[in-house]
Order: C-alpha cells, then structure tokens, then sequence
C-alpha cells in the first residue's frame, strides 16, 4: 500500500484564541487542534482509555491537555501519557499559513479508524 498523507484545512488562527481548542472531523477521523499560547497542536480526539472526547477537555499550563470522562492526562506536543504513563495518542503535524491552520494526516491514519 502506497504511503501518502493529506493536508486538510482545519480552521482560521484568528477563531483559535490561546487556550482554546476546536474537534474537526477529516473522514471519520476526530482531531482535536489546540492552541497554547504561541504553539497550535493537533492531537486524535478520541481518548484511548474508553472514547472520551479530548476536545471537550481541558489544557493544562503545563501543556497537557486533560480528558473530561476520566482525568488521563497527555502532553499536547507529542500525546505522550502522562498519568497514565506509558499511553500514547496520536498527534500530526501542524502547519500555518496566513491565517489558516493546516493538519496533516497520513493513509494510514485514516484507514485505522475504519475498523
Ligand atoms: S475516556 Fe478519557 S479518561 Fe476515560
């Protein structure tokens, strides 16, 4: 299977205030694009623990961001649990143009939320 990815437009820099985060949905792929501070994240929405929405969480100052159903915790930058540890979610690359915020997904993104 050929390996290529996708760009797809995710919102306006100017409708994502610092501190705030907005779910957008790219073929039945949820993903939660956030900003703290300066930086924009993109982060799967879907927690790995039982399916809560990451994006309807909250950010930490510390750079987390925070599941609402049950308190996992993972760092925005990278998805890397933090409690627990060792969980990891999937994050894409971001890029900025203007004022439009891009995310970029992989094939194989979009095929393994298909099961
Ligand atoms: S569903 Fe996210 S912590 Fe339980």
């Amino acid at each position: 299977m050929e390996n290529s990815s996708v760009r797809h437009k995710a919102c306006q820099l100017s409708e994502l205030p610092a501190g705030q985060c907005r779910v957008i949905n790219h073929e039945r792929t949820y993903i939660t694009v956030m900003r703290h501070g300066e930086e924009v994240y993109a982060i799967n929405d879907t927690c790995p623990h039982l399916g809560g929405s990451l994006g309807a969480g909250w950010m930490t100052d510390e750079g987390t961001i925070v599941c609402p159903w049950h308190g996992w915790e993972f760092r925005m930058s990278d998805g890397e649990g933090v409690w627990p540890a060792g969980i990891q979610v999937e994050t894409y690359p971001v890029q900025i143009e203007g004022d439009d915020i891009y995310v970029t997904l992989d094939e194989a993104t979009e095929s393994s939320t298909e099961a």
